[in-house]
């Protein structure tokens, strides 16, 4: 991996192959020439048709069984015969809107790894745990599920701020790296409203090994800007 990560999850994005298409080729445009590992995670169906300079490309998320009656799962090897060399697991919209738990996504980490994918893997906590006071044993919690492997990065993602233009703010986001270095020893990537606006503060904290970036990773210039402030 060189240098830090830069990683866009499209999330349900675009809405036709015409626009994915389209964007992926302003995207790779635009990151060329950034010293960083540049991550795209588009929706499945747009991973067989997308092969990027300098991009490598991963899926939002995994099975964890191989094969078999498994109806609307993708497996691990499915997606590496299209092109992706990582997943994500753990995000927070899967953990609360579709109701997967730390063991489900433990298993499908596994899962990705033994078939030779890097994962990265989410953890984050609620606004009322961050309000009680509680973010740091929520996050215990949900790290003593990870697979602690060099092809594992973790993404802090606190969920108050996905989505809602709020991002941490860089003493919680110290706070947070350091407390989830000490306990996995990996990367950790920091993901919830970053922006442009933001990009340069967030990038200076300590232990910011890179950006998970949904909303923004949408818009290439803005993209690249956050990129930019990456690879100072
Ligand atoms: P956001 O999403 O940048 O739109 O807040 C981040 C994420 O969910 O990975």
């Amino acid at each position: 991996m060189e240098g830090r990560i830069l990683a866009a999850n499209w999330k349900m994005n675009p809405p036709t192959k015409e626009e994915a298409l389209k964007l992926a080729a302003e995207m790779e445009g635009l990151l060329e020439g950034l010293p960083l590992t540049k991550l795209l995670f588009p929706p499945f169906v747009y991973l067989p048709l997308l092969k990027l300079r300098g991009i490598e490309l991963g899926a939002q998320d995994v099975f964890y069984e191989e094969k078999g009656a498994f109806t609307g799962e993708v497996s691990p090897l499915m997606l590496k015969s299209v092109g992706a060399t990582w997943v994500i697991v753990g995000h927070s919209e899967r953990r609360n809107v579709i109701g997967e738990t730390d063991e489900i996504v433990r298993r499908k980490a596994e899962a990705a790894l033994k078939a030779g994918l890097r994962v990265i893997y989410c953890v984050g906590e609620k606004l009322p745990d961050r309000e009680a006071g509680r973010h740091l044993q929520v996050v215990e919690e949900q790290l003593s599920y990870v697979p602690v492997s060099e092809n594992v990065v973790v993404a802090y993602e606190p969920v108050w701020a996905i989505g809602t233009g709020r991002n941490a703010t860089p003493e919680q986001i110290e706070e947070m790296h350091a407390f989830i270095k000490a306990k996995v020893g990996l990367k950790v990537l920091y993901g919830g409203s970053v922006k442009e606006r933001n990009a340069r503060e967030l990038a200076a904290v300590p232990n910011v090994d890179g950006f998970l970036v949904g909303g923004a990773s949408l818009r290439p210039r803005e993209f690249r800007k956050i990129g930019e402030a990456l690879a100072e």
